[in-house]
């Protein structure tokens, strides 16, 4: 697939069909992640790839948090405020988020189970946590950013769906604890990873974004 082709297609995938991901497949995503640049090479990203009986603990664990009223706790703090017209961006999409998945404004229950599902990894086959070390710098998230970015777009490539989710980095004790991962490594997020659901409506949603002359300040002469 041509790179720009993929690059204008992507889009994040909530619902899965269940077949799960060959392997080799697999192993050619996680190359791909890792070809991404980063700060004198030093690659400071890691990835548990989760599945099966593992990927089934963790979402329970992650579901039961969430149902239990656990405040969330992840090793990135999730940011609480944006300036307005970033706002107004985050809301939009929200909106068309609940809208696509067919929940009404005022259904908060609704909300919830869609919340749920996000602990779930949208019952993908795969979940992928980004791991990095608690001693290096926020340079080093950037890095791990440019690898998630390698990681989606390959998969794109061979048909697979994707969506990166801070909501399953909620919970990190968690997943250090069924994972067996010392606290030295930081949950960044997740990735869910599998085939689209060609069916769903909720993956016809595609997002908008800002004209090019709103981001984009020219300085060429
Ligand atoms: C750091 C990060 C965290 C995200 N967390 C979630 C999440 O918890 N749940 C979710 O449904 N989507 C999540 N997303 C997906 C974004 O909502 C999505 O990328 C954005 O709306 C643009 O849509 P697109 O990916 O379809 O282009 C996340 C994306 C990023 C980059």
């Amino acid at each position: 697939m041509d790179l720009l082709t993929g690059i204008q297609q992507r889009k994040s995938t909530r619902a899965f069909a269940g077949q799960e991901i060959p392997r080799a497949i697999l192993e050619e995503i996680m190359n791909a992640a890792n070809r991404a640049p980063s700060w004198s090479n030093i690659q400071p990203w890691k990835f548990a790839v989760t599945g099966g009986r593992t990927l089934d603990a963790i979402r329970l664990a992650l579901e039961e948090k969430a149902k239990s009223g656990v405040k969330p706790n992840p090793d990135i703090p999730f940011p609480t405020s944006f300036p307005p017209e970033i706002d107004a961006r985050r809301r939009e999409f929200a909106a068309m988020l609940y809208s696509q998945a067919g929940i009404p404004r005022e259904d908060k229950e609704s909300r919830k189970a869609f919340h749920q599902r996000m602990y779930r990894f949208f019952d993908a086959p795969h979940g992928i946590f980004v791991l990095t070390d608690r001693a290096l710098s926020e340079w080093s998230l950037l890095d791990c950013g440019l690898a998630i970015q390698n990681l989606i777009l390959a998969a794109h490539a061979f048909g697979l769906g994707t969506c990166i989710e801070a909501a399953v980095a909620s919970y990190p004790g968690e997943v250090r604890r069924i994972l067996g991962l010392p606290d030295t490594e930081r949950i960044v997020c997740g990735v869910a990873v599998g085939y689209p659901d060609a069916g769903a409506v909720i993956n016809k949603l595609r997002s908008p974004r800002a004209p090019l002359d709103s981001f984009v300040y020219w300085y060429l002469g």
